[in-house]
This record gives C-alpha cells, sequence and structure tokens, in this order.
C-alpha cells in the first residue's frame, strides 16, 4: 500500500475592505510612506473597523470561501484548527464558535498559538491528523484582528500589522503529494522581545496595567529582526539540503510576511529568483496567523499540481521553522 500524506485540497482567504496606507499612518504617527516602505516593503494593510466583530468573523469568512469554492459540506469536515494570536476571547477557543458557524456540526475543534508560527505549526498538527488515517478533513484556518491588540499611537507596531484570514483543508493522499517534512524550533528565551505583557495569568488585566499600555503588542524589532532572518533562512536551508533539494527544484518560496527584507535574506540564501517568492506584503502587512494561507488564495492560479512549495515563519516566542510540501492540484 502506498504511503498516505496529507496534502492540501482547496484554499480560501478574506481580508476585510478598509485599507490603512501609509500615506494615513503618516497623520497618525511621527512616521513616512518612505521609511514604512524601504524598512518594511509594506504600502497599505486592511482593518477589520466594526467594534463588534473579532477574529471569528474573518475566520468564517475565510472558511466560508474555501466551502463555496470546493462546493464542500461541512458536515464532512472532522476538525477545525484556528491558528491565531488574537482569539475572540481568552475563554472559550475560537475555533468552536468557528466550527459550530461554519455548519461544521460533525468537528472538534480548537485554537493554536504559537504566534506568527500559528499557520506553519498548524500545518504540521493537521498534517498528523491526516496521516494518522482517523481523519479525511481536517480545516486549518489562521486568522488574526491585529488591529485589536495594536496601539496606533506606537509607531513601532501599528505601521507592521493588519487583518486578515486563509483557510485550507487538508485530505489524505496516496501519490506522494502534500506534506513532504518539516523542520520546527521554538526557543523560550525569545519572548522578552516581542510579547503582550498583560492579560494572562502572570500579569492579570487591572488598571495599572490598562494604564501602562501592556495589553498591547511590544516588539524591540532589531531584535527580532536579527534571530528571524539568520532563522528564517536556516529552517529553509535545512529542508532543502536534507530533501535533496537545489534552488532548481523549488517552485515557490511561500515565507511568513513580516519584512521584505527577511524575505529577500531568505530567498537569498535558498538561492531562488524573486519570480519564485510568493509576496503579499505590500497590500496586507504582517498578518501574523494569516500571512502563508492569503499567500496560498494569491498565488493559487499560478500553482500547478507537483509544484514543489518551501514554507517558512519566523515568530515570537520565539518560534520558526520551515515545511515542505507538495501542492496537489492544478488551478
Ligand atoms: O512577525 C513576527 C516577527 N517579527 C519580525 O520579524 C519583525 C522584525 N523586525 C523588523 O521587521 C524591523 O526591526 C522593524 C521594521 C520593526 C524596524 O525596522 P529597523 O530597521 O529594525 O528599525 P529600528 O527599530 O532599528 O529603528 C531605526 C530608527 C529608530 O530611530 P533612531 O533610534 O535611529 O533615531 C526608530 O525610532 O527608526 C525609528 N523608527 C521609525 N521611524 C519612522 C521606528 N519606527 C519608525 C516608523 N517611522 N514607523
Amino acid at each position: 500500500m502506498s504511503k498516505l500524506t496529507a496534502a492540501i485540497t482547496a484554499v480560501g482567504a478574506y481580508v476585510p475592505d478598509y485599507r490603512l496606507t501609509n500615506e494615513i499612518l503618516e497623520n497618525m504617527v511621527d512616521t513616512t510612506d518612505e521609511w514604512i516602505t524601504t524598512r518594511t516593503g509594506i504600502k497599505e494593510r486592511r482593518i477589520l473597523r466594526d467594534k463588534d466583530k473579532g477574529t471569528s468573523f474573518l475566520a468564517i469568512k475565510a472558511a466560508e470561501d474555501l466551502i463555496k469554492k470546493k462546493n464542500l459540506d461541512p458536515k464532512e469536515i472532522e476538525l477545525v484548527l484556528v491558528g491565531t494570536a488574537t482569539p475572540d476571547m481568552p475563554v472559550a477557543a475560537t475555533a468552536v464558535y468557528v466550527a459550530s458557524k461554519i455548519g461544521a456540526t460533525n468537528a472538534f475543534a480548537y485554537d493554536l498559538q504559537a504566534a506568527c508560527s500559528n499557520f506553519l505549526f498548524g500545518m504540521s498538527a493537521a498534517a498528523r491528523y491526516i496521516e494518522s488515517g482517523r481523519y479525511k478533513k481536517v480545516l486549518l484556518i489562521g486568522a488574526d484582528k491585529m488591529s485589536s491588540i495594536l496601539d496606533y499611537e506606537d509607531r513601532t507596531t501599528c505601521i507592521i500589522f493588519g487583518d486578515g484570514a486563509g483557510a485550507v483543508l487538508f485530505e489524505p493522499n496516496t501519490e506522494g503529494l502534500g506534506l513532504i517534512d518539516e523542520y520546527l524550533r521554538s526557543d523560550g528565551n525569545g519572548r522578552e522581545f516581542l510579547k503582550i505583557e498583560a492579560g494572562g495569568s502572570l500579569l492579570p488585566p487591572s488598571e495599572e496595567t490598562v494604564r501602562k499600555k501592556q495589553h498591547f503588542v511590544f516588539q524591540d524589532g532589531k531584535s527580532v529582526f536579527k534571530f528571524a532572518v539568520s532563522n528564517m533562512a536556516d529552517g529553509a536551508a535545512k529542508i532543502m539540503e536534507r530533501n535533496g533539494l537545489n534552488h532548481d527544484d523549488v517552485n515557490w518560496l511561500v515565507p511568513h510576511q513580516a519584512n521584505k527584507r527577511i524575505i529577500d535574506a531568505t530567498a537569498n540564501r535558498m538561492g531562488l529568483d524573486s519570480d519564485k517568492v510568493m509576496m503579499n506584503i505590500h497590500r496586507y502587512g504582517n498578518t501574523t496567523s494569516a500571512t502563508l494561507p492569503l499567500l496560498l488564495a494569491d498565488y493559487e492560479e499560478q500553482l500547478k499540481k507537483g509544484d514543489n512549495l518551501i514554507f517558512a515563519a519566523f515568530g515570537g516566542g520565539f518560534t520558526w521553522g520551515s515545511i515542505y510540501l507538495k501542492w496537489a492540484y492544478n488551478p
């Protein structure tokens, strides 16, 4: 019997309509379009402005897009995983609400939290369920309403992030397509550099934590940048090496969209020309859990069955790694 692998068989996506451009940000904080463009590659991001809508709204929209495109009966979905750094609420899991709202009434569901590596680590988790032979349809969603945890007076963070969601369906494959290999790592010493300090069990919410703005994202950008550049490139290079892939064998790099300079460094290390590098950071900024599936949605029409895709991500924690996946369907 041929080996069972976990293949991506459908993609869905959603971004809110409102565009927060660099020009608008110039009037909100002390920054310039020129600084943001040259330092990050970002031109605009999408923001979910409705106060009464959380991350689940984005996740549901992305899942519904996938369900419609694939003509899928949601009752066939057995597991819904939502990777998010901005759950609707600390308890209960956003995934559970999403599963019910999309009609996945035969599924179980839970959230994953590994910051910007949410989707990458989620791919690993989803694949294990499929490879076990016990599950046939696993829906993985990456969704974040980053605007809900940003201080729009802090120019070092508010210019970077945007809101969005993407979803993929994992199904069994016996043609050798799907997730082939993974190299995933984490280092807890990194949490000082990228965090939301308050609101958890270590520092519960109080008047003081609100006054000190400790419920917003804090990032020591320079330190994170250094770790991100070396680790994202290392991970991608390792995956290529151990699977005997050279730059000609790789059809696409699917990199986390944190900073164009980090993406370029990773592509350079892999010896890839820019036409093999998926990129949408200029349109969406860093959408944390949603960057990788949003790329797949944007480039889906160009992907061919058998294409070799290398995913790479780096995030708070620190968390990082790379995945080698063979694409399973034609446009
Ligand atoms: O996705 C999760 C992982 N996250 C990442 O991978 C992000 C990694 N870090 C980065 O992408 C970059 O470090 C940033 C884009 C966050 C910052 O770029 P940088 O080139 O590392 O800038 P910096 O933090 O070293 O700041 C350089 C200067 C500083 O001024 P001084 O001290 O040199 O006078 C900052 O105050 O730029 C200043 N600055 C700004 N100026 C205009 C910081 N933010 C801004 C801004 N507009 N928005």
